[in-house]
């Protein structure tokens, strides 16, 4: 299948090496989606200047040596110099047609990169809130559509597993004993065994004295501590993947590499920073001064590698990882899904490995920043009585609110089968919501919105692909018979198909800008075509066979999209709704 903008690129860069030399083969032909056609060709402007002739000439040169009638159908100038270009029906029919054939759907292998992909990231006896939600889901949707765009994507489970409360943790996991029952909260409450643990050590001196021994002798490598540590690592763990398999994300154990993975690396490298004048002592503290880092009243703004109490930060273990990333994982891309409040820390982090030399040019950097999730009363997301969310929660809310509403709408189906739609609507509700709008903006977590069964939301577009194969079902067919030849003659056949074949370039977008939101709004306009479509056009009523077979090759084609868009995003679309 051809992507028509890329195609089009194609013949009128022939067109400007035809009409205006070899070296015109690689000009941008700047082919844009037109008001007035399917697209317009708008090179004809920035040439006229190089050529120093009139763009309306340029534009007429364009098009007479434009070698395309198997593509466009009409072609006209307007305006300025504007090369309007509309595709033959014909084509567009042929093209859609493919799609039936072809796996990949139109989607572009890209030459395959190495791409560490840092995201999700819980801390240990902690509870996950919204903020890892949507690291968690948007990091997981890049995942699937990097790996499907052909790039090997390896996971990183950065999960804060190493620091100071890690001595108040255990000795509290002491007290209580392994198996106990607030042991276990740290598989369904893990803030409320952080707070037991918060309570002792701030009431008793004495717990706060064995807690600041217990750092010493893990950081040490006792034995018996590290036992314990790994037990309350293990226990933490489970409840990571419990909300992971809820969430149906991607990530599992062998994805996990913490910051304690990076432990006995700290040392040498601020060893390494200081001798080679990178890093110097201040106050104490190890640090390193980078030009254009300046705080208030133009002060630098240090990175700290090694506090004064000779304790590594935050800092000190990202880059340990990113020369990790880079020699070992050999990377070409590093993604950081992270919060949007890290960006300056992630900027000092590269600025410091270049320097040291640990980022080569090569590696590209990037991170995917993620904005504030907001309640409805536009703040950070509480409970009402002020608390933070707990995330199981907030997702066992969203499955039951979806249960209410397919119990509205599909009476007729068994309890069991009805449960398991209402898990895939709620939870891929609360997902999409979280991918439709741009990572980096804030958004509000709204219910009501994300399970509406109107606009761009997750439920709207798996009613779409149900209600697809309900047609086929209807009809006694199976999708995957359906296999044309697709002909296109009224207007809304012509816009369903041209929308299908946007699905290959929108995807390869997604990879190259890690944005999941333009996926989204393709998906959520596919569905707004098939409906016109489907309004407008009889597909099992058809009378003419051949227009039925037609638009049954059409509506299967839509559904594989969806479908398969759908998977890249990690929503699930049920069978029935
Ligand atoms: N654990 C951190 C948090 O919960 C996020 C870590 C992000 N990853 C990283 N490489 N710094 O805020």
């Amino acid at each position: 299948m051809a992507d028509p903008q890329e195609t089009l690129s194609r013949r009128v860069q022939s067109a400007l090496a035809a009409a205006f030399g070899a070296e015109y083969a690689e000009t941008d032909p700047v082919i844009r989606p037109s008001q007035f056609a399917d697209f317009q060709a708008n090179a004809a402007l920035a040439l006229a200047k190089r050529l120093r002739r009139k763009p309306r000439e340029v534009a007429t040169e364009i098009v007479a040596h434009l070698d395309a009638d198997d593509v466009v159908g009409e072609i006209e100038i307007s305006g300025p110099g504007f090369v309007n270009l509309t595709l033959r029906d014909d084509w567009i029919a042929r093209e859609a047609q493919s799609l039936l054939t072809d796996p990949r759907l139109g989607v572009p292998e890209q030459p395959r990169q190495n791409i560490p992909l840092d995201y999700s990231a819980p801390n240990v006896a902690k509870e996950m809130h919204v903020g890892h939600l949507r690291t968690t889901v948007v990091g997981d949707a890049l995942a699937r559509t990097l790996e499907f765009l052909g790039h090997n994507v390896i996971r990183q489970n950065h999960i804060g597993d190493w620091g100071t409360p890690f001595g108040m943790l255990i000795e509290h996991l002491l007290e209580v004993g392994e198996d106990s029952p607030e042991a276990e909260l740290l598989e369904s409450d893990p803030n409320a065994f952080y707070q037991a643990a918060r309570a002792k050590f701030d009431s008793s001196e004495e717990f706060a004295d064995r807690s600041r021994r217990r750092v010493v002798a893990l950081q040490s490598g006792d034995p018996a501590t590290l036992k314990l540590w790994h037990e309350l690592v293990d226990l933490s763990k489970v409840y990571f993947n419990r909300v992971y398999d809820t969430l149906d994300v991607t990530l599992t154990d062998e994805h996990l590499a913490g910051e304690s993975m990076y432990n006995d690396q700290l040392a040498a490298i601020c060893a390494e920073l200081e001798e080679r004048g990178i890093a110097q002592i201040s106050d104490g503290a190890l640090c390193v001064f980078l030009d254009g880092f300046t705080g208030r009243e133009g002060k630098p703004v240090p990175l700290i590698i090694r506090k004064s109490d000779g304790g590594y930060g935050y800092g000190t273990t990202d880059l340990a990882t990113i020369r990790y990333r880079v020699e070992h994982l050999k990377a070409d891309r590093i993604l950081y899904v992270i919060g949007a409040p890290q960006h300056l820390h992630l900027q000092m982090i590269y600025e410091t490995a270049r320097t040291a030399g640990w980022l080569p040019d090569g590696v590209t950097p990037v991170h995917v920043q993620i904005g504030n999730v907001l309640g409805t009363d536009g703040k950070i997301l509480r409970t009402r009585s002020g608390e933070s969310i707990r995330l199981m929660a907030l997702l066992d809310e969203a499955v039951e609110r979806a249960t209410k509403v397919v119990a509205q709408t599909r009476p007729d189906l068994d309890d069991a089968t009805r449960a398991a739609i209402a898990r895939d609507v709620g939870i891929g509700a609360v997902k999409y919501a979280d991918l439709s709008v741009s990572h980096d903006s804030e958004y509000v977590f709204d219910f009501d919105r994300m399970l509406a069964l109107s606009g761009n939301t997750g439920p709207y577009l798996q009613y779409a692909a149900a209600r697809i194969r309900s047609i086929f079902r209807k009809g006694g067919l199976s999708p995957d018979q359906a296999a044309g030849p697709v002909v296109v003659t009224e207007a809304a056949e012509r816009t369903l198909a041209l929308t299908l074949l946007g699905f290959g370039p929108v995807v390869a977008q997604v990879g190259d800008t890690l944005e999941p939101h333009r996926l989204c709004g393709y998906l959520f306009g596919l569905a707004q075509a098939f409906t016109a479509f489907y309004e407008n056009c009889p597909v099992l009523k058809a009378e003419d066979p051949a227009v039925r077979e037609s638009r049954l090759a059409l509506t299967a084609a839509t559904l594989r999209v969806l479908v398969q868009g759908l998977a890249l995003l990690g929503v699930r679309a049920p069978e029935q709704m």
